[in-house]
């Protein structure tokens, strides 16, 4: 097939905005498994440079959405937007997908009423409604709403007292614009679990994520110092991966996820498992979870990819109707 690559480039790292963006690397990395595959590959870039060459995206047989966006809620909803307007067939959620999975809470909710569990929440507006959140057992994290990546979380988002959660949610709310989402901080391990496929996805092997022993956060959102210790506490049974398996698909199925889309958890010392969020553009970093689990499995990322093309194909055969 003629595949179009979406994406936003990640040209500064050091860009706060650009978080969520894709480096070359893993532009080349995507691009080189697709044509492993036999693919002829087109990048076309963001949501701005389909709307400035509509005509390259027309030349595809289908679109890798990777694209992210920036600035707005809407942002991850752009590309798959403009694909559903022109009738372009592509790999991965729609756009009310998009739009629903960047709101942790609606997310939240939605995981409630299919039976999985989340850590207790509370949103808040300003730091004068810290008072809200005292029913919540401390510590509780602070983090912003709408966002991924790790966006507005370090070390200092976990707060044990009132004035420190005062304090961070002033932060959240001045420094992203929007509201703070309090929850109960799950301190033990942490699980993530990629999804491929449709009705049902498969998941891969549940892969553990390795922590920062003094904080407690995943490693990638901690931003330890290099040789700084790190734990993986969890013990990873076979009925606890099955759970979580079965927990993100619930999720995957009640926000309409399509072809691909990871999950995370946190896991409490009795195995009890919390549903953070789930991605629907996961991350490809081929040395990122999907590397992992490909490893674990005797495959290859670029399998892993062909997987996905594969899942998208055979959706869109089925159903025309993005
Ligand atoms: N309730 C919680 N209890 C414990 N740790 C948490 C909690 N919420 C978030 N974290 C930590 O913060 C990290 C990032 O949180 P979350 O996944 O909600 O945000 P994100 O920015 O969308 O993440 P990602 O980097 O996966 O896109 C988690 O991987 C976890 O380590
Ligand atoms: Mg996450």
């Amino acid at each position: 097939m003629r595949i179009g690559l979406a994406f936003d480039l990640q040209l500064d790292p050091s860009d706060e905005r650009q978080a969520e963006f894709d480096p070359p690397p893993l532009l080349d990395a995507i691009e080189a498994a697709l044509a492993s595959l036999g693919h002829r590959v087109l990048r076309l870039g963001n949501a701005e440079a389909l709307l400035e060459a509509p005509a390259a995206a027309r030349s595809v047989d289908l679109v890798f959405n990777l694209a992210e966006g920036m600035g707005a809620r809407s942002r991850e909803a752009w590309v798959p937007a403009l694909l559903e307007l022109w009738g372009i067939p592509f790999v991965g959620s729609g756009s009310r997908t998009q739009l629903l999975a960047l709101d942790k809470v609606t997310t939240k909710r939605l995981a409630v009423s299919s039976g999985v569990a989340t850590p207790a929440w509370r949103v808040l507006a300003s730091p004068e409604e810290a008072p809200l959140a005292e029913a919540l057992r401390f510590p509780v994290i602070v983090k912003p709403r709408y966002e991924g990546s790790g966006m507005g979380i370090d070390p200092h988002a976990v707060v044990h007292s009132l004035e420190d959660l005062r304090r961070r949610v002033e932060w959240v709310v001045s420094r992203f614009h929007q509201l703070a989402l309090v929850e109960e901080f799950i301190p033990f391990g942490e699980l993530t679990v990629f999804l491929i496929g449709n009705n049902p996805a498969a998941n891969l092997p549940v892969i553990q994520r390795p922590l920062d022993a003094a904080s407690r956060l995943a490693w990638h959102v901690a931003r330890a110092a290099e040789g700084a210790p790190w734990l993986c506490p969890v013990d990873m049974t076979p009925a606890l991966e099955a759970a979580a398996a079965d927990a993100a698909r619930r999720v995957f199925e009640a926000l309409g996820c399509r072809d691909m889309a990871r999950a995370d958890f946190r896991v409490d010392e009795q195995g009890s498992l919390y549903f953070l969020e789930i991605n629907p553009l996961p991350s490809f970093d081929p040395e990122g979870t999907i590397g992992l689990a490909a490893e674990c499995m005797g495959t290859t990322y670029a399998a892993l990819i062909g997987r996905i093309v594969d899942a998208a194909a055979e959706r869109i055969e089925r159903c025309k109707i993005p």
